[in-house]
């Protein structure tokens, strides 16, 4: 008799397994998503999956020590992905990152291939997931993984311009000295160099900025916010520069999208997902708008207001991802 049986009597032989299984890599962002979600107690089991068995069994390791300030986790991880069997959510973190100065474009092909081998893999253990991507360039990844999963369109989602968003939002924010949740603005398009922010519909208490200043944020409009967008977009640029890589902020956005999810909250984030046929959009790919996410994944999205520029922005952002998608090989 073990001390185990000595301490318990067996009340049931119930081998129920438990609900709420999230799946994410270990690199600098999958590490940022998993504290993230672990500091919020959305999952009662975390897996962690890698190529790097070392570094993937210190953090695994690493993380259990912590176990006492969380919320008991099951927190496991390996190479082989039936450790990932029955997840709810599968974040995918996996792949080359940007150097200094390299674009997100740059990095499809090398990451396509890495798709290849763990896409097939994660359906297979995990046939009813949903599956968030972060690897860049995310909306052709998220293509790429809805297209490798077979899964129906709304299970399969990239973390988009959620971030763009987050960064937009807060320049604002702090522009005006509220919160940036106080701000409602959003980015959408290509995660990425074409993105789009939607200053037409910017606003704070209902009240919109182009009320204000129709010119708010365009070129010839007033100083100090027409720079507010490329800060957005040399966000990303700047923090690589001076730390090597990005991972704090889409750890923390990639979480709140499992929330949303896993507690079924419906909240409208902009998120990258199959938009043919939406807003004049007539090609083939994945990119950021508006989405309600739910524990369905993405049942619904925003039928935005674009005014003629942002259409065309947007449309432009449209036809530079379906560019690049159709050169891959896969
Ligand atoms: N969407 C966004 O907003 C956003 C933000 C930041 C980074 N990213 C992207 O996220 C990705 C990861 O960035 P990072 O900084 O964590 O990089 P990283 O190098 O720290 O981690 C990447 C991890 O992928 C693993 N990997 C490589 N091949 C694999 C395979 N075949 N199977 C499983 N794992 C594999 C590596 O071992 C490594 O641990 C990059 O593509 C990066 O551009 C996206
Ligand atoms: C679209 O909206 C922006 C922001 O309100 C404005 O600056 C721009 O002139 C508008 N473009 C058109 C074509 O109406
Ligand atoms: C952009 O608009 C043009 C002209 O309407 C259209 O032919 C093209 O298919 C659109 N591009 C995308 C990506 O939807
Ligand atoms: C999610 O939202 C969609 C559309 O609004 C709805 O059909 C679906 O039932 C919702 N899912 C859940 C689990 O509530």
């Amino acid at each position: 008799q073990t001390i185990r049986d000595r301490l318990f009597s067996k009340a049931s032989d119930d081998q129920t397994k438990c609900p709420c299984k999230v799946t994410v890599g270990v690199g600098s962002v999958g590490m940022a998503c998993s504290m993230s979600i672990l500091l919020k107690n959305l999952a009662t089991d975390l897996t962690l999956i890698d190529v790097i068995e070392d570094k993937l069994k210190g953090e695994v390791l690493d993380l259990n020590h912590g176990n006492l300030f969380l919320s008991n986790v099951h927190i496991d991880g390996g190479k082989d992905y039936s450790l990932s069997s029955g997840s709810k959510i599968v974040v995918i973190t996996a792949g080359a990152r940007q150097q200094v100065g390299e674009s997100r474009l740059s990095l499809v092909q090398r990451n396509v291939n890495i798709f290849k081998h763990i896409v097939p893999k994660i359906a297979e253990h995990s046939p009813d997931a949903i599956i968030i991507v972060v690897s860049n360039p995310v909306d052709l990844m998220t293509y790429v993984a809805w297209k490798l999963s077979g899964f129906p369109r709304h299970r399969v989602l990239g973390s988009g311009t959620n971030l763009d968003s987050a960064r937009f939002r807060h320049i604002i924010a702090s522009r005006l000295s509220v919160s940036p949740s106080s701000i409602h603005a959003c980015i959408v398009g290509e995660h990425g160099d074409s993105s789009v922010p939607l200053w037409s519909s910017v606003s704070v208490s209902g009240r919109s900025l182009t009320s204000i200043e129709p010119k708010i944020g365009q070129p010839d409009g007033p100083k100090g916010w027409d720079t507010v967008h490329k800060q957005v977009v040399d966000g990303a640029y700047d923090v690589i520069r001076l730390k090597g890589y990005t991972n704090w902020a889409i750890g923390l956005s990639c979480a709140e999208m499992v929330e949303s999810i896993l507690k079924n909250k419906h909240r409208i984030m902009p998120v990258s997902c199959f938009v043919k046929g939406m807003v004049g959009i007539k090609d083939d790919v994945c990119l950021s708008l508006p989405c309600v996410l739910n524990a369905s994944g993405v049942n619904n999205i925003v039928q935005v207001n674009l005014n003629k520029s942002e259409k065309a922005a947007l449309n432009k952002s449209a036809t530079l991802i379906a560019k690049v998608q159709e050169d891959l090989k896969w």
